[in-house]
């Protein structure tokens, strides 16, 4: 496969063409460079996108609540006549596959990371069918030369998050280094066999659940702590059944994302005009932006994961690469411009 993307940054403007996403050429390098030291430069309010976005990033204030104790209860869900206690789900080295009829065999490193290495098994957080959750990413369906590069990118330092609160990022980047070539193209193939399925509901409304951050997603709070109240300029990712995706981690429970009245629309419309501060996202991630080679696909993934990408192009921290192309994209947006592509994106039906 050959693909040609004119790429135009403030330092210069080149064609790329490549045949693999392996090809970095010097030249790519310096421009990735001189854009982000220009953003660096301009990137004076750069904290105040990541707190206008602080419900992308569902940071918990202080310390998150110790998880439960196992009492050797054996667990169990609809669907699966698996059990497992609680140490069994939460396992670093082998977490519970409740389904294994729905995914192909894992790779040792999915199914159980490498211990000796410091690799946690993949399917912990993004599942064994790689739907992932809010405050990781889901890694299914992914083109696999697009996946390989941001291993090397988080490898190689080129792929943080713009808040570095986020304790979990620095993890996926400290696996990602460790990892060896081969480890790496067998996640790769691994996932990408996957097809990528409806996982989100995104529901426009006024008035959300009260929810409070918990390990990076929102949780609905319940009791007399629970109840409704307005959206204000948030999306709220929040489970469908906060004990099966807490608890039990079950790869089956879905999440709704609650986005505020037009956003989807509004999202559209700037994706697919440009609105005059962008560029339509068909132009590189194709026409039904189902990605191809090193461009991710982008129907239906998480919008908290989302939101947090294009501030990570905009603030300079995702800069491998191939990222060049995304900071022109994002440099004009706004907080509000990011949360309503990220509602429009996660909207749209998966298509294959
Ligand atoms: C501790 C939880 C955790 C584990 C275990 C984990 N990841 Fe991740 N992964 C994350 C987080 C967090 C992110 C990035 C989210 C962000 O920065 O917004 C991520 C992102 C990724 C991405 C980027 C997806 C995209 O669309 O660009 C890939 C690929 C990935 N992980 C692969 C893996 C592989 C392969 C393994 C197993 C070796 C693994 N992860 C294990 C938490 C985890
Ligand atoms: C000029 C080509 C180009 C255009 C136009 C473009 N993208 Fe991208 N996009 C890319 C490339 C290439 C990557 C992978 C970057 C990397 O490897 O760091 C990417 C990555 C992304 C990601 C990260 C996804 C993930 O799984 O982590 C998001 C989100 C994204 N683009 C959204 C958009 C949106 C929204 C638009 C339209 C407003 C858009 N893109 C327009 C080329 C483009």
């Amino acid at each position: 496969m050959r693909m040609t993307m004119t790429m135009t940054t403030t330092a210069t403007t080149m064609t790329i063409a490549t045949t693999t996403s392996a090809a970095l050429s010097r030249s790519l390098w310096l421009a990735a460079a001189a854009t982000v030291a220009v953003l660096c430069a301009a990137g004076a309010n750069a904290q105040s996108l990541v707190d206008e976005l602080a419900w992308a990033y569902a940071i918990t204030p202080g310390t998150d609540p110790a998880a439960p104790v196992d009492d050797g209860t054996q667990r169990s869900l609809p669907g699966t006549d698996k059990t497992f206690k609680l140490d069994q789900i939460r396992n670093r080295q082998g977490p519970a596959d409740w389904f294994p009829g729905d995914h192909p065999s894992m790779p040792p490193v999915v199914a159980n990371g490498r211990e000796a290495a410091g690799i946690w098994a993949c399917s912990l957080c993004h599942y064994p069918n790689g739907k992932g959750r809010p405050e990781n990413a889901g890694v299914s369906g992914l083109p696999k030369e697009y996946f390989a590069q941001q291993l090397y990118d988080m490898k190689h330092g080129l792929r943080m998050s713009a808040d570095t609160r986020k304790p979990n990022t620095p993890r996926m980047i400290a696996f990602a280094a460790a990892m060896t070539d081969e480890e790496i193209q067998q996640a790769a193939e691994y996932f990408g066999a996957i097809k990528w399925t409806p996982w989100i509901d995104v529901v426009e409304a006024k008035m959300v659940p009260k929810t409070a951050p918990r390990g990076g997603m929102h949780l609905r709070l319940e009791g007399a702590e629970g109840g409704m109240e307005p959206i204000g300029k948030r999306i709220i990712e929040t489970p469908r059944n906060t004990e099966y995706t807490e608890v039990l981690r079950n790869p089956h429970s879905d999440f709704i994302a609650y986005v505020p009245v037009g956003a989807v629309a509004k999202g559209k419309a700037l994706a697919t005009t440009g609105g005059g501060k962008t560029t339509q996202c068909t132009v590189c991630h194709g026409d039904n932006l189902n990605g191809l080679a090193v461009v991710p696909s982008l129907r239906g993934r998480s919008p908290s994961y989302i939101a947090r990408q294009l501030a990570d192009f905009k603030q300079g921290t995702r800069h491998g690469p191939w990222a060049p192309l995304m900071v022109q994209v994002v440099a004009k947006l706004s907080a509000d411009d990011i949360l309503n592509l990220s509602a429009y994106l996660a909207s749209l039906p998966p298509e294959h």
